[in-house]
């Protein structure tokens, strides 16, 4: 018997730092969660890391390893999911090209994430090409795959929208080639960072999956609370609080979290303490992918060999669908 066609799903990062327990609630664990029942496409979007990050490209291809070495602590898993990388197959570009002849300007010019990022990012030089294709790469990446549905924050649905008209529009024009992709919304991560904020690598607040346990002990130890709690005899709301955010994640004990909750609005615990049995429990709680991650970078060749694989199973996938696309435009088809 052969298995029933699963759907597909394809999600890309950029490789431009290293992953925190932010995505590891938002993003990574949904996407462990979907590789049992879909056929998942994971990838490294080095070229999109290149459309802002081309003044400091030297870094991308060491970030490229620990991106891989974080999704592997997480759980992604070579054997289920294919883990690969944007620029080594090259049918992203080709499409790129393509879809970039039949993509009307107002569309890109119009994209809310191009006029804030213009606008936030002043340092850095943002009036490129490139820049602008962002959105046609990113139809590219997964009209290549005629994937089903793609997994993203909110951040990401006015992207998807453009992906969405430019494969009606390919349809309409040509023949019918793409399904229209669906969002799978990531709920938005309840992992507030160190200091009380959203937790994001442009605020140092993070809580990184690299971390190591002492480096949590000393980032948890200066970590934000209460505002509102001053002093020890002060009571506190726990509500307000990232250290008890944290308590819910990762303390074993649900009984234990509502004790430290009423103890903490009745100032008979202090944050000090508060903290020590919140970090020991998260440690704990995230030493599996401390410790998958360490060995897939200790092993020599692995994440290559991870990647290799991958990259494999994307370009034949990548290729067959190039082959329909030139072939519906009325392009020369391979040999
Ligand atoms: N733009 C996405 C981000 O910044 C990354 C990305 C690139 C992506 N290509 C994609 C996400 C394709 C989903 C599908 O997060
Ligand atoms: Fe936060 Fe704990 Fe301090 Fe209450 S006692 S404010 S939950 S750190």
């Amino acid at each position: 018997m052969t298995e029933p066609q699963r759907e597909r799903v394809l999600s890309g990062t950029r490789p431009t730092g290293r992953l925190h327990l932010g995505h590891l609630h938002g993003a990574l664990l949904n996407w462990v969660s979907l590789q049992q029942q879909y056929d998942c496409f994971f990838f490294v979007a080095d070229w999109h890391a290149l459309t802002s990050e081309y003044e400091t490209s030297g870094v991308i291809a060491a970030n490229v390893r620990e991106l891989v070495a974080d999704w592997l602590g997480a759980g992604l898993d070579p054997e289920r999911a294919t883990l690969f990388v944007q620029s080594k197959v090259k049918e992203h570009a080709e499409l790129f090209l393509i879809l970039g002849m039949i993509t009307p300007l107002g569309w890109l010019e119009r994209n809310p994430t191009y006029k804030e990022m213009q606008e936030n990012l002043t340092a850095k030089d943002l009036s490129t090409f490139g820049f602008l294709g962002y959105p046609v790469l990113q139809a590219s990446d997964i009209l290549a795959y005629r994937a089903h549905h793609v997994p993203v924050g909110v951040d990401q649905l006015p992207h998807l929208e453009i992906t969405r008209e430019i494969a009606r529009r390919f349809n309409f024009l040509f023949r019918n080639t793409f399904p229209e992709p669906q969002a799978l919304l990531t709920k938005s991560s309840k992992v507030a960072g160190t200091d009380g904020r959203k937790m994001s690598k442009s605020y140092g607040n993070t809580l990184d999956l690299a971390d190591t346990p002492d480096t949590l002990r000393a980032k948890v130890k200066t970590m934000f609370t209460d505002p509102q709690r001053k002093r020890r005899n002060d009571p506190g709301d726990p509500e307000v609080c990232p250290v008890y955010q944290l308590h819910r994640l990762y303390h074993p004990d649900a009984e234990r979290v509502a004790e430290i909750g009423a103890d903490c609005r009745a100032a008979k615990i202090g944050c000090v303490d508060c903290k020590k049995e919140m970090v020991e429990h998260l440690i704990t709680g995230t030493e599996a992918v401390r410790e998958r991650r360490a060995a897939a970078l200790a092993r020599p060749g692995y994440i290559e060999d991870v990647l290799d694989h991958g990259n494999l199973r994307a370009r034949a996938i990548a290729s067959h669908t190039l082959d329909a696309v030139r072939a519906a435009v009325g392009l020369p088809t391979e040999p």
